[in-house]
Formats: structure tokens, sequence, C-alpha cells
């Protein structure tokens, strides 16, 4: 008799969430200290310490760094409780993404992880994506091979509004300028962004948080992690690999990519079923950040699973004399 390999369970979900609450309670701490390096070590730490409450045989494949460059959480680390009978799983963390987010005090920083079963999650290599995001009423329209411009016409017909009435959302970069100025001149509403593109695509799919498209590149890992999110929350992405260098283009070789130039859409990035949880470390459009009180601390998170597009927020309380290990 064979045995069915185990899969994701959906319990799985509500656990998950006390992976990113660890690292968002562990590097909120040191938010607006300056210290970006430090606050993403707390969060690092915070995290690898509590996936090992978890009933998976986990491998991160996205993650801190390289082995060599990255002692916690980098790529091919065995994550888990590890029992014969928990499910073989992708991992994807950023225990902070938004480190400089943090370590200034502003919005929008948040503590992540993505899990589908083993083989569903792009490998990306640590280069940049070209990136267009959106949420369900524009889901199907929207084409990375299209100018930023006849993108939001497709996003504003879909959504029966302007273009002027849509805002995107673009990382302030100086390799943004040219697409930051088409945008402009189309017509819709720009909200310029330091960091933080996995929230800004997360965003684009909630409704009342303003943001209608994220457009432009940012990190390709972040990429994988926004997809994973969309799976469950209906939204569309789009990404293409961007290569400095041919050092860039071995590594996503090395990382298994063939076809370097493609287009990857939502299913090429995360397929199957996906679980994803965020938690807030800074208070931003989608999540609440950390906020301490006498003896403990409030965090907020979202956690979805792609099979039933449940979405769940959770708000949550911590006692910190009853959890002495919490994350420092
Ligand atoms: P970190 O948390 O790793 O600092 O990433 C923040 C971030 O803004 C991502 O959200 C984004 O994808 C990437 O950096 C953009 O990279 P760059 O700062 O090089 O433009």
């Amino acid at each position: 008799m064979t045995t069915a390999r185990p899969t994701l369970d959906r319990n799985l979900a509500l656990e998950v969430v006390r992976v990113t609450e660890a690292a968002a309670l562990a590097c909120a701490r040191l938010m607006g200290r300056g210290d970006r390096h430090g606050a993403d070590e707390a969060a690092v730490v915070a995290m690898r310490r509590s996936f090992d409450g978890l009933a998976i045989r986990g491998t991160v494949v996205i993650g801190e760094g390289e082995r060599d460059e990255a002692p916690m959480l980098y790529i091919g680390e065995k994550v888990g409780a590890g029992a014969e009978t928990d499910p073989e799983v992708d991992i994807a963390v950023d225990p902070l993404e938004g480190t400089n987010l943090c370590a200034l005090g502003l919005p929008n920083a948040i503590a992540v992880v993505a899990i589908a079963d083993k083989g569903n999650l792009l490998h990306a290599p640590d280069c940049y994506m070209d990136k267009i995001a959106v949420g369900p009423d524009a889901k199907g329209v929207i084409d990375l091979d299209k100018s930023p411009t006849d993108n939001l016409k497709a996003i504003a017909a879909s959504k029966g509004v302007y273009v002027e009435d849509l805002t995107a959302v673009i990382l302030d970069r100086e390799r943004h300028h040219k697409l930051i100025a088409e945008v402009r001149k189309a017509g819709a509403r720009v909200k310029l962004i330091s960091d933080g593109d996995v929230s800004a695509a997360i965003a684009a799919c909630i409704p009342l948080t303003g943001v209608d498209v994220l457009f432009g590149s940012g990190g390709a890992p972040e990429g994988v992690l926004a997809a994973a999110a969309l799976r469950s929350t209906g939204g569309d992405f789009q990404g293409r690999l961007i290569y400095k260098n041919d050092g860039e283009r071995d590594r996503a070789r090395k990382m298994g990519i063939t076809e370097l130039d493609r287009k990857w859409s939502l299913l090429d990035l995360a397929k199957g079923d996906v679980m994803f949880a965020a938690t807030g470390v800074t208070t931003g459009d989608m999540l609440k950040g950390v906020r301490y009180f006498k003896g403990g601390a409030h965090t907020q998170s979202i956690v979805m699973r792609s099979k039933s597009g449940t979405i769940r927020t959770i708000e949550a309380e911590h006692h910190f004399d009853r959890k002495p290990n919490y994350g420092w």
C-alpha cells in the first residue's frame, strides 16, 4: 500500500503567522534607531527560531542569501519540525521587507513568509525584476510587453474609471525616472515609495488602500513573494528578470532558470496551493505595525491561502512575561 504524500494542511496557514509575528516583534524594537543591519538580524533570528515549531519539512528557496553569506535562512536551508509525516514544502522568506523603512521608522515595513508544495515557487536569483501588479478588477489586462501608458488605459477600462483616477506606486529610484515621467504624462496619480514593493503589490489588491498598480523594477525574490500573495487575493502580476552582468545571468542559470528573458506570470512564480503570511512592523497601507503596551505588544497580520482564497486579518495581543523567548 502506498501512503499519500502529505501536502499543505489548511491549519498550517494559521500556524505560519506565528513565524511572521515573531520576526516583526523582534525587529520592531529597533524601529527608527537607524540600525538596518541590527533590525534585519533580529528579524532573521526570531523567524528562524519559530520555524522549528511548524510541522513541515521546509527548504528555503527565497531567503537571506547563499549559505556562505547568510548564517540563517540561507537558500537551501532546511527548516521546520521535519517529521517524516510532515509535508515537503518550498519556503520564501523576507524576515524584514523594508529594512530601511524599519530603521528610519517609515511606513510599510513587514515580515513575510510564503509556503508552497515542493517545487512550486520559482527559485529567483537575487537580481532585479521588472514588475507590474494589479488587483482582481484588472486581472488579465496587464502586459509587461506593453507601455505603461497602454497598461494604464487597459487597467482604467477594466475598472471602469479614468486613467486620472488611478494611482500607480513606483519605487523612487533614478532608474525609474523615464517610467515616472511617462505615467505622469498619461495622467495617472503617482505615489513614489522609498522601499517595500511587496506591500505595494499587495496593496493594489486591497480595496480602500488607494493603490491601483505597481510599476517598475525591484528585487526578484520580492517578486516571488508578491506573486505568492497575489495568488490568494485574486490580483495579477507579471515579472521579467533584469541582469546587470553575465555573473547575474550565470547565477540565474545555476538556480535552474533556462529561459532567462521569459515574462513570468503569477502561476509561473507561485503555483499550486500557496500560503502567505505578513505581519506589520511599521504601520502602512495594508497593516498596522507593532504597538507596545506595558508587558506586551499588539500585532496585526494578514494570512492567506490560494486554494480557498480566504484572507484573514489577525490581531494579536502578546504578553512577554508568558513568552520569554519571543524574539529577543
Ligand atoms: P530590503 O528589505 O531587502 O532592504 O528590500 C527593500 C526593497 O525596497 C524591496 O521592497 C525592493 O524590491 C528592493 O528593495 C528594491 O531594491 P533597490 O533598493 O536596490 O532599488
